[in-house]
């Protein structure tokens, strides 16, 4: 109850709090919403007449140089470009769309015998996943399918999990990050399309053992779990993008927030809806929340105030909130995400004359690495897109 009315305040302050100063994007420049709309359908052409390139796909956007990173297939981000393709065919529904995530979604293909990564879940769903669910692409179903069997070559039965990488290997016997839990999905889908339920329980046995491993007593999340391969037992309990090992890395935890609403959906398992809601009130209620709702990059950066934002973050938790919400009733999820929606639509949107393929300002990608910090990354698109679609009642999973 103190969560709600809490929340509550939180809602009002957000629509009410002028925020100012990002650089770009200022609500006074844009002259309120009508305009917004438009300079929104404005940059989603930008993603349409992209050239199509199979080894140059846009993963983010470097402002100090003005240039846009491309990566290829084998880059754990490439999926999100098609997908953000095929998430403004839902929203738009005009063939143009679909043409172009056809053509973007098509060089993705040979990653689903990838078995080097967990990524393959991110790469595959995001592209043949929402290829098949919003155009009926049956031929896709082989290629999810051919994935979630490569995917599945990574689970150990002694951990109970997916390995998520295979670098690092002086240090860690057998990492598991809390990211992971998105690359379920593929499997929990595989299964309801193939009816074998192999990949169903080892979707299930990952998100239990991770639910055991990977959250702290105010259930904010460690990043990394490395486990002892032969044993199964933890052995360290780190970080890799966050601040530091006890710090509480934003975009973590918003993986957790959407891959628990998602293995709940998936499974019914209440455990697993209550550990959704324990992760998405540490994330509202952890006193670290900007007025606005876009996270700074983590929850425990010594300089926040003075610590960029990660719109990526923000996208991810308002996408998951939107099912949560429906889950639970809960209506300070909605209002967070109706929230969010709103002000990346309006504060963090590129300039008009930014010329890159995307859509949103202000993500912060690896820190630590100082990599991709304070830029548009694919990634943030698509969950804006995503919650988007939600919002609008297009997609209800
Ligand atoms: N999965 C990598 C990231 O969130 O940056």
């Amino acid at each position: 109850m103190g969560i709600r009315i809490s929340y509550v305040f939180f809602a009002i302050g957000f629509v009410c709090i002028c925020y100012s100063c990002r650089e770009g994007s200022s609500k006074k420049e844009r002259g309120g919403t009508q305009e917004n709309v438009s300079l929104l359908q404005a940059r989603f052409s930008k993603l349409l007449e992209y050239p199509l390139d199979a080894n140059a796909i846009p993963r983010s956007f470097t402002k100090e140089i003005g240039k846009t990173r491309k990566v290829t297939s084998a880059d754990w981000t490439s999926g999100f470009f098609p997908g953000n393709l095929w998430l403004l065919y839902r929203l738009t529904q005009d063939s143009a769309y679909l043409e172009r995530a056809e053509k973007w979604t098509a060089f993705i293909q040979k990653e689903q015998f990838n078995d080097n990564t967990h990524d393959t879940g991110f790469m595959i769903n995001c592209s043949f996943g929402n290829g098949l669910q919003f155009a009926e692409k049956k031929e896709y179903e082989a290629v999810v399918l051919q994935t979630a069997k490569t995917l599945s070559t990574r689970y150990r039965d002694r951990v109970g999990c997916i390995r998520s990488w295979d670098f690092n290997a002086d240090e860690w016997d057998f990492p598991v990050i809390i990211d992971n839990m998105m690359n379920l999905e593929l499997l929990f889908k595989a299964t309801a399309l193939s009816g074998d339920s192999t990949y169903y329980k080892i979707a299930d046995t990952h998100a239990r053992t991770t639910m055991a491993n990977h959250f702290r007593a105010d259930f904010s999340t460690y990043h990394v779990v490395d486990y002892d391969t032969i044993t199964g037992a933890v052995r360290k309990k780190q970080t890799h993008q966050g601040h530091d090992d006890g710090s509480s890395w934003a975009r973590g935890q918003s993986w957790a927030i959407y891959g628990y609403t998602m293995a709940y959906r998936f499974t019914q398992n209440k455990a697993y809806l209550e550990r959704a809601k324990a992760a998405a009130d540490y994330f509202l209620t952890s006193g670290k929340l900007p007025a606005d709702g876009v996270p700074y990059w983590d929850f425990k950066d010594p300089k926040i105030p003075d610590a960029p934002r990660d719109v990526s973050a923000a996208a991810i938790t308002a996408s998951a909130l939107y099912d949560l919400h429906r889950y639970t009733d809960r209506d300070d999820y909605s209002d967070y995400a109706d929230a969010v929606v709103t002000v990346l639509e309006e504060e963090y949107l590129l300039q008009e004359e930014n010329n890159s393929p995307f859509l949103l300002d202000h993500s912060t990608g690896n820190k630590p690495k100082s990599d991709e910090i304070d830029e548009p990354i694919v990634y943030a698109d698509y969950y804006f897109l995503e919650a988007l679609v939600k919002k609008r009642k297009l997609l209800v999973p």
